[in-house]
């Protein structure tokens, strides 16, 4: 609930006006929305002699971390220091990070209340997680300035006065990346971690493994990486590739050793960022079967797949019912467990072909040796195996919702992507479930018109993201422990464009996972994004600009053609012309549907703002 205060009554009509010019609120923009604002006048300003205070070194990391996130574009020295805990006042220009006086609030782990007075800031929490989210809350109270990676000089660094009292709705605040379809550097995932940390994220799932790369270092099978790690270049559209030529060499890919995945397991835990690492079996495995072709049915050689279609033709799904796999994974599961300290390890599970399991005379016997009836039982099988092999090593099974398929696993989680029935079902069955419907969360989705977007498959607005809700009617909503959004990569080789397809949609998914179902309201969700777009800017982030371009739609009438063209967000004027100029926002002015002239050229539109082009110039085809 959004609790803002009253303002106060003023007497007289003077008085009335000189309060209005003097104490109109600043606009809150914090993403995600906390479940209570109450705005006070006036404001704090950060300068070079303010202060951050702790009063124990358990807050020393956040403490760190802010003064890290200050100092970068004001260029102070702000400095840490500890303050006694005798009843000697806060002193003035201090932010003061406080865990032990709750004020006789009792106050979660994760939460937190955030006091900014116009002589000092006081963050009250119970923990350090807590302490992290209320330094996120602040950050984003100042300027979007502040987010810049060089020093601006000469700017007031405000924050208004306003008491923030927040705690999250759901435990499991998650982004996925796939860095198996390509790969990207350890300086990538720690921005892209860095940006999860602003919106209060705090579950990274990171698939690291698929048929065009295996992404972790393994130190007992080298040849997963050597071999695996490696696919031949290719560029362009996804599944349309050439596949491996004779002879051509494997350049394209790369790695993490164990080194770099400790320290990037250590950077996400200083940003309260735990790492569920997938190793996805048995199917999505052509990596590891091009390292290690005994793990298959049909003995291989494999290569690892650039991106070519070959699904149902050459295997990637390892085999079952054979020895070395299960010594194998058992390996690969004893480094991973070592590696990442979270309890839960995602062993993928998803779209695993079975047609070579059927051809499999070892798989056939091991069927009836083990009174299995069919592949999906083999499937289930194998999951429950994985699940007592992830046990011996003190680890948690997830899986995508297939591991349903066959029976589920006793404690397994199920990660439900098929839209929502799988986490429905998972939940009935009293499983604890995180959302990611693929039609609301996959963050591959087209976010606007494929006229005007880099090519993909299917559409996943900002606001279907947003008006998601995640807890089906009649399930018991405690086992649902979040949601996530899922970053796949075929199409996505440059770390630009990964981002550009994580944000905004991020932050609506940010929201979703963090405030209260109620609190939610999408044009002042729009017009707090559009401020995270300023910040964005300054921090070198690349976002979709997506919702200031039209919708467009073509319906037929006699042998007339009309267009039909809306948008997302209020706000915007749309300017067309079919004469092939770009238009501007001096051109026609879109008001009803329009009727394709004969022999006309294309569609040209673009979108204004307060009467200035905002959205991109779309070329749209008359002729569908
Ligand atoms: C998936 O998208 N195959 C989980
Ligand atoms: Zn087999």
């Amino acid at each position: 609930m959004i609790k803002l205060a009253p303002r106060p009554v003023i007497i007289s009509a003077i008085a009335l006006s000189l309060f209005n010019s003097i104490s109109t609120f600043a606009k809150i923009n914090v993403i995600p929305k906390p479940n209570s604002i109450s705005e006070k006048n006036g404001s704090f300003t950060v300068n070079a002699d303010t202060k951050i205070l702790t009063y124990t070194s358990i807050l020393n990391s956040e403490a760190q971390y802010l003064a890290s996130q200050l100092n970068r574009a004001t260029g102070f020295d702000l400095k840490i220091a500890t303050k006694s805990m005798d009843n000697t006042p806060t002193p003035k220009n201090s932010i003061l990070l406080d865990n032990v006086a709750l004020q006789s609030r009792s106050l979660k782990e994760q939460a937190y209340i955030l006091d900014v007075s116009t002589e000092k800031i006081g963050i009250t929490v119970a923990s350090p997680q807590g302490a992290f989210y209320a330094i996120q809350s602040l950050l984003q109270l100042l300027p979007p300035e502040i987010e810049s990676k060089s020093i601006i000089k000469n700017k007031k660094w405000t924050i208004p006065c306003v008491e923030i009292t927040d705690a999250p709705r759901f435990d499991w605040r998650g982004l996925m990346l796939d860095v198996s379809r390509h790969f990207y550097t350890k300086e990538q995932v720690k921005t892209f971690i860095d940006q999860m940390a602003r919106y209060k994220f705090n579950t990274f799932h990171w698939h690291l493994t698929d048929d065009q790369g295996w992404r972790i270092e393994i130190k007992k099978y080298p040849k997963l990486t050597e071999i695996g790690a490696f696919r031949v270049p290719r560029q362009g559209y996804w599944w349309t590739f050439d596949a491996p030529q004779p002879d051509e060499k494997a350049t394209d890919g790369g790695f993490y050793t164990q080194e770099e995945i400790r320290e990037i397991v250590d950077y996400a835990a200083k940003r309260h960022i735990t790492i569920v690492p997938e190793i996805d079996v048995p199917g999505h495995s052509m990596a590891a079967l091009a390292a290690y072709p005994q793990l298959s049915c049909g003995g291989g050689p494999f290569t690892v797949n650039p991106g070519s279609k070959f699904y149902g033709q050459i295997e990637n799904t390892i085999c079952p019912s054979n020895d070395f796999t299960y010594k194998f994974l058992d390996d690969v599961f004893a480094e991973i467990a070592e590696l990442f300290p979270n309890s839960y390890i995602h062993i993928g599970g998803d779209e695993a072909h079975k047609g070579f399991w059927s051809k499999c005379p070892r798989c056939q016997q091991f069927k009836k040796d083990n009174n299995i009836k069919n592949e999906h039982e083999l499937q289930s099988y194998f999951i429950k195996r994985m699940e007592k092999i992830l046990a011996s090593k003190g680890k948690k099974l997830i899986g995508w919702d297939e591991i349903l398929e066959g029976g589920l696993a006793p404690n397994a989680r199920v990660m439900s992507w098929r839209g929502t029935a799988g986490g429905i079902k998972a939940a009935k069955m009293g499983h604890e479930v995180v959302m990611t419907p693929s039609p609301y969360y996959y963050l591959d989705l087209y976010q606007g018109d494929p006229a005007a977007e880099p090519k993909t498959y299917n559409m996943a607005r900002l606001t279907d993201t947003y008006n998601f809700e995640p807890v089906p009617d009649g399930i018991d909503a405690k086992l649902i422990l979040g949601i996530q959004g899922n970053l796949w990569t075929e199409e996505i080789s440059e770390f630009r464009h990964a981002q550009y397809m994580t944000w905004p949609r991020s932050l609506a998914i940010a929201e979703s996972a963090w405030s209260q179902k109620e609190d939610k309201n999408w044009p002042d969700f729009v017009s707090r994004a559009e401020n995270h777009f300023q910040r964005m800017d300054y921090g070198q982030i690349k976002y979709a600009r997506s919702i200031y371009d039209p919708i467009f739609k073509t319906t037929k009438k006699d042998d007339q053609t009309i267009i039909t063209l809306s948008t997302e967000i209020e706000g915007l004027t749309i300017h067309y012309t079919f004469e092939g100029a770009d238009p501007d926002g001096f051109y026609p002015q879109y008001t009803k549907p329009l009727v394709v002239p004969k022999n006309a050229q294309d569609l040209k539109v673009v979108t204004c703002q307060n009467g200035k082009i905002i959205g991109k110039t779309i070329t749209y085809p008359t002729v569908k």
